[in-house]
């Protein structure tokens, strides 16, 4: 899966990505509400290591999100069900956040997912706490379809999940509707 927008471009993560993935993902404040955090440079290497070239259901298949120059500013990942379902999760480095991208990237990745991939629905598990996950799902035009009081055991604690969500043919509208507006943004 390649993918290119206006600025960016997504594909495969490369063994030459491991140091600029470990910098901004051993960062505590990206890694807050996230699941995986490298402890060195070798976690990183791993994680390049062992991606799939194609998506393995039930499995989470991570691309790079990268300048047009090839820079790695962050990272996307999506996990489908097999059976018409899939999750995903975004990650954009600290100095390359608040510019639109992770909402650029996200809009290319759920493009891929109900078109090419031929997914149903597509959902996202936030953190609420995590303001710019919550405003990032919100403004992609997902539902939030839940919150769910301390459902998930996470780094010692007990911690609230919001789900949001978005099917095929309430993407496909949403995608009219901004091909119909005036590039704004
Ligand atoms: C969540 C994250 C990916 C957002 O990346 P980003 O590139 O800064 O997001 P964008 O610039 O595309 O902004 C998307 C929307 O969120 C809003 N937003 C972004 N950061 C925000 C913040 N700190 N507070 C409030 N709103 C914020 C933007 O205004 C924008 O809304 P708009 O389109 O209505 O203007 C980034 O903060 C991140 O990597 N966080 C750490 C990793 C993480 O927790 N990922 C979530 C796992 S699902």
């Amino acid at each position: 899966m390649g993918l290119e927008t206006a600025r960016l471009r997504l594909d495969a993560l490369q063994p030459a990505d491991a140091p600029a993935l470990f910098r901004y993902r051993s960062d505590p404040e990206v890694a807050r509400y996230q699941g995986w955090q490298p402890g060195t440079l070798a976690d990183a290497d791993r994680f390049i290591g062992k991606q799939s070239a194609t998506p393995v259901p039930g499995t989470w298949f991570q691309r790079a999100i990268r300048l047009h120059d090839g820079e790695l500013i962050g990272d996307l990942g999506f996990c489908l069900s097999g059976d018409g379902l899939a999750e995903f999760g975004i990650t954009v480095a600290p100095e390359h956040q608040g510019k639109g991208f992770a909402r650029e990237a996200a809009q290319a990745l759920l493009g891929e997912l109900f078109g090419r991939l031929d997914v149903h629905r597509v959902h996202a598990s936030v953190d609420p706490r995590n303001t710019p996950s919550m405003a990032l799902m919100r403004s992609l035009g997902l539902r939030q379809e839940a919150h769910f009081r301390e459902s998930l055991h996470h780094r010692g604690e007990w911690v609230d999940d919001a789900v949001f969500a978005v099917l095929a043919r309430e993407w496909r509208e949403i995608a009219a509707k901004s091909a119909a507006m005036p590039a704004s943004r």
